[in-house]
């Protein structure tokens, strides 16, 4: 370090540091060919003039990884999310970039898709080869059948309401058309219409293929807290019950009791010790992370004063940030399994 630079206060050695950092998203957004054409295009305006917010917010997550395309090569994303919503984002990112904020929107979405990448392959390796299933619940425009390699020697399900999956299986159809590459990288691949907060989804889901005595991993990425207390619970209560029955791997996200009490918050279900919550459900091992934790971050968070880093110097039973009064908005990134003894 220089002279000049030791003298300087460290907040500011931090503020030249995030500009010299700032992530590789392009400036002008390029809207590929795909988007343009009159098929898409009519299946874009239904989903903006027909779907509710929850349903929108399976475009908003693509658009994340669209954006964020850098770090996640995802071949449909920005098909799945839309010109709206890609605007929209990249608008946000823009002045992310002209207020050097050491936040740049999208970032939680993209250490949260590249955590469940990485757990989803751990947890496949740790059935040594066996034969597996990968539940997608509330998969939106999740293409993981389509991008992770790991997922070669498993029968994936990707559960959400049935309007999303017939526009995402029409887009996935106009994407085959435009381009010969798109291949699909799981085993195989099975969309199933069901909402979760029905008693029957279970038998729903059995009724589609699903096999209980074959190992599978359960990814519930951006889905429980949409869910009211008692449904999340049914939800997390039915999969816990399948470590009598066979290897099963759970990877959720859970937002604690400030993120999802913000005024005019749509979320309701949170947990702020879902390292409790889980065991006394039925799993045995739990490992709950934080963005910004070390197997969290992918080197997507620098600036040490950012929201996320900041939080993870405070004690998780904080519910207001000290320094300036905001609610201490936290989202866990929570692995727990099971298996029969
Ligand atoms: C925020 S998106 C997340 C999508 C995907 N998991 C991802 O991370 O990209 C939430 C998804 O959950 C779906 N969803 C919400 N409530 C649901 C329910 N009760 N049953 C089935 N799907 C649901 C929505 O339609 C939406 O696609």
């Amino acid at each position: 370090m220089s002279e000049t630079e030791k003298q300087k206060p460290q907040e500011e050695q931090v503020e030249e540091k995030s500009s010299a950092t700032w992530p590789d998203i392009e400036e002008e957004l390029v809207i590929p060919d795909v988007l343009q054409s009159e098929g898409v295009k009519k299946l874009h305006m239904s989903i903006q003039s027909e779907w509710d917010y929850l349903q929108k917010s399976a475009c908003q997550t693509a658009a994340g990884r669209a954006l964020w395309k850098h770090v996640i090569h995802d071949p449909l994303a920005h098909l799945f999310a839309g010109e709206t919503h890609l605007r929209n984002l990249h608008i946000k990112i823009q002045n992310d970039r002209v207020n050097n904020a050491r936040e740049v929107s999208g970032v939680i979405l993209a250490v949260r898709t590249l955590w469940f990448d990485t757990r989803i392959q751990a947890a496949l390796d740790s059935f040594h080869g066996d034969a597996a299933q990968v539940v997608l619940l509330g998969a939106g425009m999740d293409a993981r059948s389509y991008r992770l390699n790991c997922l070669n020697k498993s029968e994936v399900f990707e559960v959400d309401f049935s309007d999303v999956l017939q526009v995402k299986a029409s887009l996935v159809e106009a994407a085959v058309k435009s381009r010969e590459e798109l291949k699909m990288t799981a085993k195989s691949l099975v969309r199933v219409a069901i909402d979760i907060r029905d008693n029957e989804w279970f038998d729903k889901l059995k009724k589609s293929g699903f096999l209980p005595e074959v190992n599978t991993v359960w990814v519930l990425e951006g889905i429980l807290y949409y869910l009211s207390h008692t449904e999340a619970m049914q939800v997390l209560k039915l999969i816990a019950e399948k470590c009598a029955v066979t290897s099963t791997v759970l990877l959720a996200d859970f937002m604690n009791k400030p993120s999802a009490t913000l005024p005019n918050s749509v979320f309701d279900f949170y947990s702020d010790w879902p390292e409790q919550l889980l065991p006394s459900l039925g799993f045995s091992n739990v490992k709950l992370s934080q963005i910004g934790d070390p197997d969290a971050n992918f080197g997507l968070l620098h600036n040490p004063l950012n929201l996320f880093n900041k939080l993870l110097q405070l004690p998780r039973t904080a519910q207001i940030h000290p320094d300036d009064g905001t609610p201490c908005c936290r989202l866990y990134l929570v692995e727990a399994s099971g298996s029969p003894p």
